[in-house]
């Protein structure tokens, strides 16, 4: 186990593999390999090391969670659309037991009402959504805060 306490499991839920394809208007071009290059690179700006999981599959988003104790030492999370109704998602995060922030690269607050609602309000020490890429930094200098980094 890495004694320096800095590891970061970026996890992107459903639908986030398709960034790039799916309404570039709300979400951008960029693709998510984009997105994890530039939020590894902030990481290492920050003194932290990222990780990173993408799956369409709640089940295996849990199971990845499950192990977040032994892989981690805090969580930068987007569900996508799981973060407004996965009750299994936020217990499993209840579970790995870790600092966590949630980021939405949309401004949910301000589209769909069923997209302000957030599975894992009191559980996470921030969410940030509508500032896109920057809000993945952000997200990392809140955990940076939160580990002593
Ligand atoms: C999202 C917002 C969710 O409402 C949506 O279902 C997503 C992406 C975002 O990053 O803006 O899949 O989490």
């Amino acid at each position: 186990m890495s004694s320096a306490h800095n590891r970061v499991a970026v996890m992107h839920g459903v639908n986030l593999d398709m960034l790039g394809r799916r309404d570039p208007e709300i979400y951008g071009t960029e693709t998510l390999s984009q997105y994890e290059y530039r939020i590894h690179e902030f990481a290492r700006e920050l003194g932290l090391e990222a990780s990173f999981f993408q799956t369409n599959h709640e089940g295996e988003f849990c199971e990845y969670l499950h192990r977040v104790p032994e892989t981690a030492d805090a969580v930068l999370v987007n569900a996508g659309a799981w973060s407004h109704y996965s009750w299994a998602i936020r217990d499993a995060l209840d579970v790995a037991g870790k600092p966590a922030v949630e980021v939405h690269i949309s401004d949910v607050a301000n589209r769909e009402d069923w997209r302000s609602v957030s599975v894992f309000d009191g559980l996470v020490a921030a969410k940030i959504s509508g500032k896109g890429l920057d809000g993945y930094r952000e997200g990392l200098e809140v955990l940076a805060r939160e580990l002593g980094v």
